[in-house]
Order: structure tokens, then C-alpha cells, then sequence
């Protein structure tokens, strides 16, 4: 087994499934600067011409990437505890802080109960890292082999989302350290060891999934899609600051922006479940979007889209609400469904068409809960441009 060198060619990008194929287009040649190396569904490994630093700042970046870093080494083995060996000896020189314990997707987001995140072979591996570890430092374990330096965590998420779990005290202590060592479970016989100093939320999060508490009782997917989106966004809410959801039965997403203390009013044809519509900071304005007069929209300062409706019907729908001159949202989270994969390519011409309403500050991301879709989170809008007209498309004031 050969050492790391401090530069290496290869980087690996992870992704959903269905977006492997899209995002080959987009990083690999003629489109873009890599040569496809390796490809498992949603994991591919990318050949880079030029030498890669282990803590390289130039990582690969696109709305669908999930997560990303630098590829040290392809372990395979048939036993974990051998494999477990081989890490320690290939990273032994590595200034890692905190690592990351994660395994590939098994299946898309929602297929059969399935979703992202934590596994119980990750975390069994994770656990098991963190015991050679401490074997060869055993004073306080994990820890590094330098006395004086700061203490290190091993991280996996929790193999399931259904149960509120306390959140582990290694990551609370350390998740803000930049380094990270990444065990990616490719095959439970195939890892690749990886680093990537974290610089967005997402890197701070094993496999670019984040881990939150779960309620019991969850009333839709889109509870995770949306406590995905804010806490990706780094966005907050203000107490009992109001909130519109367009397209928000049967109300999971309402279900988490109620739990946060917001005021939520759900815009949908639909029903919204009995719960949602007990919640006395709840309100339901039973019908579409279209339908609703844009003066109402004014006391809204955030606005979140989820409708199941083609991406241009969605931003028309809410280019008519921000353009209005009474409105005032400070923020807007849309969810951009996909008719097909291919619609990804337009991602560049919607956040155009976003920053044309003024808003400054825009940022798309494939969550991790997303299906064949994306979140794009707008903010700080430093003009109204209210002369955009939009194209066929009218709404009854
Ligand atoms: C994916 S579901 C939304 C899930 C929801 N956000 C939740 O938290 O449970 C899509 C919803 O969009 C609604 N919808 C479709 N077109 C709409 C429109 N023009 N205005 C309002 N709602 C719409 C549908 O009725 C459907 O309930």
C-alpha cells in the first residue's frame, strides 16, 4: 500500500441516481475540465489534469453535487476489520480533524421509505474506526497521535431518520473544523478514502447529508426537504415571522416552519391535514396560487414554493407575487421540479431570471431529500424591477 502523496489527480463527487448522468455532461470533458474515472450509480470519480492538494479550496462545484473532495485511495477487502487497518495506514500522515463515515445511496430519495443519510454498516465502520483509533492513542480516544493537538471526531449519520436521537457529542464539539477525512462506503468490500476542507454547509455534513431530529410523526417528505433547505441556507426565522407556502397540503413543510414559530398561511387546492389546520398559528387559503390576490401576499416576509407544477409555471407564479409593489419577501425557498433530467441544464437561466426580481443572493442545491428537483434559495434583494412583464401568464387582481 503506498502512502499519500500531498497531491493527488483524482477528485469524487456524490450525487442522487438520476443525476450521475447530467453531472458527467457537466464536470466531464468537452463540457468541463475532468476525465471520468470511476462511476457508480450516484458516486463518480473524476481525473483531474492538473495535481490536486489534499486540502485543494477548488472543488468540484454544480447544484447537483451532494458532496465532493480529493481521492487519496480505493481500499477493497472482504473482512472491515483488514479494511479498517488499511485507513490507518494510508492516513497515518494525514492532518485530518474530524472524518466523515458515509455510505452511497442505495436507491433515489422516497424509493420505498428510502432516504439518504445515515447506515448501519457507516456507523458500525464508524464505531469501529473510532476504536482503532483509540488503540493507538488510548488516552482519550479518538484522538491524534500529537498530545498538543486538538482532539479529533468520527462521525456517521444515525442509520435512521424515524427516531429523535440526541445528537453525538463529537459532532457538536467539532463539526466546525475544516479538515475532514472522508470513509466512503462505495461497496461494503469497496471504500475510498477521501479529504476536502469544508467550505460550505454541506461539506461540514457526512455525505452532504444533514442530520436534524425527527418528530414522530412526520406529515409528508417535504418536512426533510424543507429543515434541508433552511439549515443548507443558513436561514433563519424570526419568531412568529409569516411565512406563505404555495402548494402546501398535506403540510409536512408547514409542520416544520409551525415547530420553528413561524406564522405559516398554506396556499393549496388541496386539503391540508387536520393537524396542520388546528394549529392556531395556522391559516389555509384554499385554492391556486393564480387565484389569490397579490395584495395578500404583502405581509409575507419569506416565501416557499412547493407546487407540482412545471418550473416556468412556478416562476411565473411567483414573479407576479414578488413584483407586486406591496410585496416584501426577504427570502423565497422554491422547490424547481424537473419534468426530466435533462431540465437541469436550465438551472443557469432560472437563477437569471431570479436575479432579475433583484434578489442578489441566490444559491441551488439538489438537497439530499430532493426527488428529481431542486431548492433554490434567493435573498437580500436590493431592487424592486417591477416592469418585468411575464410571459403568457395572467392573474386575477
Ligand atoms: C408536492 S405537493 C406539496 C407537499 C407539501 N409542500 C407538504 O409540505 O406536504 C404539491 C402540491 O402542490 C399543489 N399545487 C399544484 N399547483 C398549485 C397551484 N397553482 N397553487 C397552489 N398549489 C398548487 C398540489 O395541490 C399539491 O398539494
Amino acid at each position: 500500500m503506498t502512502l499519500p502523496e500531498s497531491k493527488q489527480s483524482f477528485l469524487y463527487v456524490a450525487c442522487q441516481h438520476g443525476a450521475a448522468a447530467g453531472l458527467k455532461t457537466a464536470l466531464c470533458e468537452p463540457n468541463g475540465p475532468f476525465r471520468l474515472a470511476y462511476s457508480a450509480r450516484g458516486f463518480l470519480t473524476l481525473k483531474s489534469a492538473l495535481s490536486v492538494p489534499l486540502w485543494s479550496r477548488a472543488l468540484p462545484e454544480h447544484p447537483l453535487i451532494r458532496a465532493r473532495g480529493v481521492v487519496v485511495a480505493k481500499i477493497e477487502g472482504s473482512e472491515s476489520g483488514p479494511m479498517i487497518q488499511k485507513v490507518l495506514e494510508i492516513t497515518k500522515d494525514i492532518d485530518w480533524q474530524t472524518c466523515h463515515v458515509w455510505q452511497r445511496d442505495i436507491a433515489d430519495p422516497g424509493w420505498n421509505g428510502f432516504e439518504p443519510g445515515g447506515t448501519p454498516l457507516a456507523w458500525l465502520v464508524a464505531e469501529q474506526f473510532k476504536t482503532a483509533l483509540a488503540c493507538i492513542s488510548p488516552e482519550t480516544s479518538p484522538n491524534h497521535p500529537d498530545p498538543n493537538a486538538p482532539p479529533r471526531s468520527v462521525i456517521a449519520n444515525r442509520p435512521s431518520l424515524e427516531v429523535q436521537a440526541p445528537l453525538d457529542p463529537f459532532r457538536s464539539a467539532s463539526s466546525k473544523l475544516p479538515k475532514v477525512l472522508e470513509i466512503i462506503i462505495d461497496e461494503p468490500n469497496r471504500w475510498w478514502i477521501a479529504t476536502k476542507t469544508a467550505q460550505q454547509t454541506f461539506d461540514y455534513w457526512p455525505g452532504g447529508v444533514p442530520e436534524f431530529p425527527i418528530p414522530e410523526i412526520v406529515l409528508s417528505r417535504a418536512y426533510l426537504k424543507i429543515a434541508e433547505a433552511f439549515a443548507w441556507a443558513n436561514l433563519q426565522i424570526q419568531p412568529g415571522e409569516k411565512i406563505v407556502e404555495i402548494g402546501a397540503s398535506p403540510g409536512g413543510a408547514c409542520q416544520w416552519l409551525l415547530d420553528q414559530g413561524a406564522a405559516v398561511t398554506g396556499v393549496d387546492p388541496a386539503e391540508m391535514d387536520e393537524r396542520i389546520l388546528k394549529h392556531p398559528n395556522f391559516t389555509h387559503w384554499r385554492s391556486r396560487s393564480l387565484q389569490v390576490k397579490r395584495k395578500l401576499f404583502r405581509p409575507f416576509r419569506i416565501l416557499v414554493c412547493d407546487a407540482n407544477v412545471a418550473p416556468k409555471y412556478t416562476l411565473d407564479t411567483v414573479q407576479d407575487i414578488v413584483n407586486y409593489p406591496t410585496t416584501k419577501l426577504r427570502a423565497l425557498v422554491l422547490t424547481i421540479k424537473f419534468p426530466e433530467w435533462g431540465t437541469a441544464e436550465q438551472i443557469p437561466e432560472y437563477i437569471q431570471r431570479v436575479k432579475s426580481w433583484g434578489y442578489s443572493d441566490i444559491q441551488v442545491r439538489q438537497l439530499a431529500h430532493n426527488r428529481r428537483e431542486v431548492c433554490l434559495v434567493a435573498r437580500n434583494r436590493v431592487r424592486n424591477n417591477q416592469s418585468l412583464p411575464t410571459e403568457n401568464h395572467t392573474d386575477p387582481q
